[in-house]
């Protein structure tokens, strides 16, 4: 059944995400008529940023008021929350029920869908803060729906009331989804984190390190934006360097650790990103060095001891 064009949004779970979009979509003219929260407190001061929203006992009390609820809870609890609703018989049909999880599969709302709502996933790929600067950042970015029929269009136009680019993804292709996500989020972090606990080996420490990294590595995101991944790659991997790159993973072979392994890994995704340059490398260069990381990767890699 198709949803109005302002459907009465709820939520269960007065966090940092909920606060945000609930915000949005209340000034562009979405009642968000009720709020329940696992504290009372999180619960009125959401309320209190929104004309007529109502707080609610439970996700049973909410859905009472909405068209569309949201599970805006921590994602373990999604499961518990989505159990304990309890629809009307008479209004399920034209419901639904949206978690926010990237990772958490949606039919871990078939409870709401066995009452007949329909249900869905609308995941956002950005970094809540609580900060009030969240809600004009968001602008822009891409949130990512899996629903079908008249949820997906409804969810279509929440997201373009954010400011957002609207994503499909097919049902079950969320862990998939979310695995990759995290390298464009805290595996991104984690690349800084090897540059720093390398860093440390000459004397460097953690802000002097992030100083010196954190521009770069927004350089390099501009310019990807311009120039795609390829044209963007820059280092010796790039400029077909094969001499460096096998210097620098004997070095790190002899560090120990892991620190070698990492470092061929993201190789072998360099040199693919290489060879899809306007103007490659030349090969024998590449094969050069993709030797080499496949002796690291292998184990076979000679280690000075
Ligand atoms: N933060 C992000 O950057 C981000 C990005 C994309 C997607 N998401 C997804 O959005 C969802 C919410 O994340 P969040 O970061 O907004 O979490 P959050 O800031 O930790 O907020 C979760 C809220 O849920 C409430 N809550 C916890 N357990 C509850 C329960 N059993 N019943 C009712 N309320 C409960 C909390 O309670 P009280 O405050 O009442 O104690 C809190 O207000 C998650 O599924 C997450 O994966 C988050």
């Amino acid at each position: 059944m198709p949803f109005s064009t302002t459907p009465r949004l709820g939520f269960v779970g007065a966090g940092r995400l909920a606060r945000c979009l609930a915000a949005i979509w209340s000034r562009a003219g979405y009642p968000v008529t009720a709020i329940a929260s696992r504290s009372a407190a999180s619960a009125r001061e959401f309320a209190g940023e929104l004309p007529g929203c109502q707080i609610a006992d439970d996700g049973s009390a909410v859905a009472r008021h909405a068209d569309i609820v949201f599970l805006t809870v921590p994602d373990d609890a999604i499961g518990a929350t989505a159990n304990a609703l309890q629809l009307d018989q008479a209004r399920a049909s034209s419901q639904a029920v949206v978690h926010c999880s990237g990772a958490t599969p949606v039919d871990v709302l078939a409870p709401a869908q066995a009452q007949g709502a329909e249900i869905g996933g609308f995941h956002p790929l950005f970094l809540f803060g609580g900060l009030a600067s969240d809600q004009t950042r968001i602008a822009g970015c891409s949130v990512t729906i899996e629903a079908r029929g008249p949820l997906h269009d409804t969810l279509t136009a929440l997201v373009r009331a954010l400011g957002c680019h609207p994503l499909s993804i097919p049902p079950g292709g969320r862990l998939l989804y979310h695995a990759a996500a995290h390298y464009a989020a805290s595996f991104a972090l984690c690349s800084l984190s090897e540059t720093v606990t390398l860093w440390k080996e000459l004397g460097f420490d953690e802000d002097d390190a992030l100083r010196a990294v954190l521009p770069m590595l927004a350089g390099t995101i501009e310019t990807a934006r311009e120039k795609g991944l390829p044209g963007a790659l820059a280092g010796p991997v790039s400029r077909g360097d094969a001499s460096i790159v096998v210097k620098q993973l004997a070095l790190l072979q002899n560090l120990g650790g892991d620190h070698a392994t990492l470092y061929a890994l993201l190789s072998r995704r360099a040199v693919a990103l290489a060879k899809r340059r306007a103007s490659p490398p030349p090969a024998q260069a590449l094969d050069a060095m993709s030797h080499a990381i496949e002796l690291v990767l292998n184990g076979t890699a000679p280690r000075d001891d």
